[in-house]
């Protein structure tokens, strides 16, 4: 068992949770962080705070060194998940500011507090994007351009903390992080890969690209192809 260190963002639930189950089940020290409550058990220490404020972030990485030694990976995952606030004609702007600090301005913020445990570790960031980066539906004009935003902060801090760190994204689509939630056949059946998303599919993704040592400042979109298929009628 080796005693690499990751830490994790929004780790409370959904895909961050999934991910900071999987990398336990891997053998890693995780350090989950998040602005909810979250139990800690072996190998699992638990930072509650807002990756949109600096002195959170820096605390929660001296955190994970204290815990454990240092610093293997970062996955920036916490995010406001599609929030929908109406026609950009009158979305407050106090709700634009907030989503894009939340799911842009905290990916930075995390990452450079990050980047000199991880350059000493020779370490790996992940950024957790969306499809929405991508294509949109209506009235989402916040949260598509927060993901942008990193979709492009991702090849831009490559070039930054390459050679010692790398830093790709994942824009994931449609990922269930409701157990019991009830889905149709045809929900399902619309993905060509035959079935909708579930955090351990993100978290596989990210573990691949921890590991991947010539890619860098890349965006993985890892959707059962759904931003593949042509939809006209
Ligand atoms: N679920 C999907 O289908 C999907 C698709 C594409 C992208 N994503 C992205 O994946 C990430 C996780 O999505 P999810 O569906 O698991 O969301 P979720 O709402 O289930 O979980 C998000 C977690 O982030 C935490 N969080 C929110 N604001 C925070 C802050 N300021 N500081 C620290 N923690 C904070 C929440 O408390 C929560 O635990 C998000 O960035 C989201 O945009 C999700």
């Amino acid at each position: 068992m080796h005693t690499k260190t990751i830490l994790i963002t929004g780790a409370a639930r959904g895909i961050g949770r999934g991910c900071a189950e999987y990398f336990l089940e891997r053998g890693w020290n995780v350090a989950a962080m998040d602005i909810s409550e979250i139990s800690e058990s072996d190998r699992l220490a638990v930072f509650r705070g807002d990756v949109s404020r600096e002195d959170d972030a820096a605390a929660a990485v001296k955190f994970a060194l204290e815990r454990f030694g240092r610093l293997d990976a970062l996955i920036n995952n916490a995010g406001l998940a599609q929030p929908s606030y109406g026609p950009p004609e009158t979305l407050p702007l106090e709700q634009w500011n907030r989503v894009i600090a939340v799911n842009l301005t905290g990916v930075f913020l995390m990452s450079r507090q990050a980047a000199p445990a991880l350059r000493a570790a020779r370490g790996a960031i992940i950024n957790i994007a969306s499809t929405r980066a991508l294509m949109s539906e209506p009235n989402s004009e916040a949260y598509a351009a927060s993901k942008g935003g990193v979709v492009a902060l991702t090849h831009a801090l490559a070039l930054s903390l390459g050679p010692e760190v790398r830093v790709n994204c994942i824009s994931p689509g449609w990922v269930e992080t409701t157990p019991d939630a009830q889905r149709s056949e045809a929900d399902r059946r619309q993905h060509p890969a035959g079935r909708i998303g579930v955090p351990r599919d993100i978290a596989a993704a990210a573990e691949y690209l921890i590991g991947a040592e010539f890619v860098t400042g890349q965006n993985l979109v890892v959707d059962g192809g759904m931003t593949k298929k042509m939809i006209y009628v």
